[in-house]
């Protein structure tokens, strides 16, 4: 649930600020998170899962305030490029807490995250072991995890399953490729393996696929320790978790995916005589998706033949996921109370091209017209951290809404950031 608050005027609230003012001193499109928000879903987290380690997904959405805040809550954070560690780090995020990720970690990422102390570098090709290794100073031990291909389908969209097998993520058990990592890991005295892990994929709304993992992955933690005399202390889940982005809609229960995780663990490893090990799972949409939402101001109201569009000041290049993945989302007016009934209209953007739209016949007060305020729920991930700025439309800014009220975090990206790039004639 967000909690975002929509009066029967129109004024609609984001931690008790008015959205309306938030358009007023920052301007649209922005991005508007709420923080508090934000810190009780990392708070769930954490007593859903208190055995747990509870390792933020950074590609969801991530700035120097956003680290912060996810560092006081307790969690780890997981990273997947050098730019995702850099912001981490400069925001004091302890180098300890990371774990590094990625099917093509460049040689310089990896230096950098050895250098820096990343607490855990997740394998994911056999290229990058002795490549990881050789980067280790004398006298030190990097710890790692395999990240293994479980063989699961699970995901909202082809594009985010990541748990099957011939797809680029992780290694095959069923190959041998993954055997074959671990066996190459344990025998480079610069690495320590502390676990296996995988990632079934995104926008998950249904606790067996985890549950099947588990027990694949303590299964194979059981062959580890039959074929090397290891017994892996770590078991990483990924994330994956699904969120409601639609009203009525359910996202992964949170309980139930502890109770019956911890139990499916706890029951495979008591059946394989293996202790159980510790928990991570990466959490990144469920952390921040639901806290943040988008404001749009309409610019034009089109009738076609059968369609009426709404064309706002924002679109893909803020929310690519309606062109990427067809993902749905509701769209509110804002500030006013409508006059008349609603009609079905079609949301777009203002980039050139039919895909830019944002919502597909939704509906919106009848009487909507250029000026008013639009907000779309639920973008807290998976929208800045995938904007671009085709068509050389800058970023939007985002702005924390909380006790103190609405602060920026990250300024709208204008003509001269564009341009700071280019370096000219
Ligand atoms: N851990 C790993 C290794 C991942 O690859 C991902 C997401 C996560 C954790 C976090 O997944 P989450 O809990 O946020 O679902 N752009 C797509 C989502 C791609 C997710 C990629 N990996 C979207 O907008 O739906």
């Amino acid at each position: 649930s967000s909690s975002t608050w929509f009066g029967p005027g129109g004024e609609a609230t984001l931690a008790g600020v008015p959205l309306v003012r938030i358009a007023q001193e920052f301007g649209t499109p922005a991005y508007v998170l709420d923080e508090t928000d934000v810190r009780l879903r990392c708070r769930a987290y954490r007593s859903a899962l208190p055995r747990a380690e509870i390792a933020y997904a950074a590609k969801a959405f991530l700035c120097r305030a956003m680290a912060d805040w996810v560092r006081a809550e307790g969690l780890s954070l997981d990273v997947c490029s050098g730019g995702e560690l850099a912001v981490a780090l400069s925001a004091g995020f302890p180098a300890g807490r990371i774990i590094f990720h990625g099917n093509a970690k460049t040689p310089r990422e990896l230096q950098t995250a050895v250098a820096e102390g990343v607490g855990r570098i997740v394998i994911d090709n056999i290229a990058e072991i002795g490549r990881l290794a050789a980067l280790v100073p004398l006298g030190r031990r990097q710890k790692v995890l395999v990240r293994v291909v479980p063989d699961i389908a699970a995901g909202a969209h082809a594009a985010v399953r990541t748990g099957r097998e011939d797809q680029q993520f992780g290694l095959s058990i069923a190959s041998g490729a993954a055997g074959e990592a671990v066996a190459r890991v344990l025998a480079q005295p610069a690495l320590v393996l502390a676990g296996l892990h995988c990632h079934l994929g995104s926008q998950i709304t249904a606790v067996e696929p985890y549950e099947d993992a588990a027990r694949v992955l303590v299964e194979q933690m059981a062959r580890i320790r039959e074929t090397h005399g290891v017994v892996l202390p770590e078991l990483d889940l990924g994330g994956g978790h699904g969120i409601a982005y639609l009203h009525g809609e359910r996202g992964l229960d949170l309980a139930s995916l502890a109770a019956r995780l911890t139990a499916a663990v706890e029951d495979r490893c008591a059946g394989l005589g293996l202790p159980a090990p510790r928990l991570i799972v990466e959490p990144g949409r469920a952390i921040s998706g639901p806290a943040g939402l988008t404001l749009y101001r309409v610019i034009s109201v089109k009738k076609a033949l059968n369609h009426t569009y709404v064309a706002v000041d924002g679109g893909m290049s803020d929310n690519p996921r309606h062109a990427l993945y067809g993902s749905p989302y509701e769209v509110r007016l804002v500030g006013r109370r409508p006059q008349g009934g609603m009609r079905t209209v079609t949301v777009v953007g203002h980039h050139c091209e039919t895909g830019d739209t944002i919502a597909e016949n939704v509906p919106l007060p009848a009487d909507v017209h250029p000026g008013d305020l639009i907000a779309v729920a639920a973008t807290g991930a998976y929208h800045h951290s995938m904007a671009s700025s085709y068509n050389l439309t800058g970023r939007p800014p985002i702005v924390a809404v909380g006790p103190e009220g609405a602060r920026l975090l990250v300024r709208r990206e204008e003509a001269g950031d564009l341009m700071r790039r280019d370096v000219g004639l």
